[in-house]
């Protein structure tokens, strides 16, 4: 859709967008139609004056054509809302066959696109009971990620070293469920990438700022390497790096922009990753900053 829009669209739309990124997602649900225009509703307990503030991101080309009657400010007498987001530095060609990066690996290329805005609304509920945290690696470094997570079982790390756990160690309870519509998204994408009937135990969530890093590792805190990795891009693009068996393997650069999924299972399971210090930027629906879902089955 960003090839397509005008400058003034874009500029409209980027407006939009960040008027969306100022309000309380638990209470707005956003999808994108076929056309790549958000739908936002229904709009409960936002303001007449948040509404208002819409207005700017709408761009009259789309509001005449779009289906559900709208005025000329975007606003229909349903009490919904109806905007075009440009989503550039995103992925939408969900079309596109996966890019192989390995045998076992690919890149869903816009994969997570136009299930983003529900996913970020699901989110808002697990970091409300798990807030992000940078933990502290066995060495003693406090992580430059920040993370939190989401199902029966989080990772975390510690003095004592890397392990999974049922509990939330910063509030003693257990880690919220996996919100279902992650749930889904997982196992879509794994069944795309040819790993059918994934079921992921637990949900790692990061969150990079600029200058925000991972260094090259393994996932094998896990007990079952049956099961892939499935890790979903959203925010602000990063430079993934894909190895091999050895940390001194050749890596792969692979940038990865908001929507995009990587699958990694069977031989390519245990291959080192990583990802370089993310670049400085604004994403119209995050801001400064990329979150990265990584779904894997931990027991
Ligand atoms: C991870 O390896 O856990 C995260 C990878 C990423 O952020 O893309
Ligand atoms: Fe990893």
């Amino acid at each position: 859709m960003s090839a397509r829009a005008s400058s003034a669209d874009r500029v409209a739309s980027e407006n939009a967008a960040q008027r969306i990124a100022m309000i309380d997602w638990r209470r707005v649900a956003a999808d994108l139609d076929a056309e790549g225009n958000a739908v936002i509703g229904p709009v409960w307990d936002i303001s007449i004056w948040d509404i208002s503030n819409f207005e700017i991101g709408c761009n009259e080309r789309r509001c005449k054509n779009a289906p559900h009657g709208l005025n000329k400010s975007g606003v229909s007498t349903a009490g919904q809302v109806r905007m075009t987001i440009d989503l550039f530095e995103s992925s939408d060609d969900t079309m596109a066959p996966p890019e192989i990066l390995a045998p076992g690996a690919m890149v869903l290329r816009g994969h997570a696109t136009a299930d983003a805005a529900t996913l970020l609304a699901a989110l808002d509920g697990v970091l409300a009971q798990a807030p992000f945290r940078h933990m502290v690696t066995p060495g003693g470094f406090r992580m430059s990620v920040a993370m939190t997570n989401c199902g029966a079982y989080g990772w975390i790390t510690d003095k004592t070293g890397y392990r999974y756990g049922r509990v939330d160690p910063d509030s003693g309870r257990d880690w919220p469920p996996t919100p279902a519509p992650l749930l889904r998204l997982a196992a879509r994408a794994a069944a795309q990438a040819g790993y059918s009937e994934f079921v992921p135990d637990a949900c790692l969530i990061n969150r990079y700022v600029p200058g925000t890093r991972l260094s090259l590792h393994q996932d094998k805190d896990e007990a079952d390497f049956t099961a892939p990795v499935v890790s979903v891009s959203l925010g602000l693009p990063a430079i993934f790096l894909f190895g091999g068996m050895r940390r001194a393997d050749t890596t792969q650069r692979v940038t990865l922009l908001h929507g995009d999924v990587v699958v990694w299972g069977g031989a390519a399971r245990l291959r080192y990753h990583g990802v370089l210090p993310l670049k400085a930027g604004h994403h119209a629906l995050l801001g400064e900053q990329r979150i990265n879902l990584t779904f894997r089955k931990a027991a």
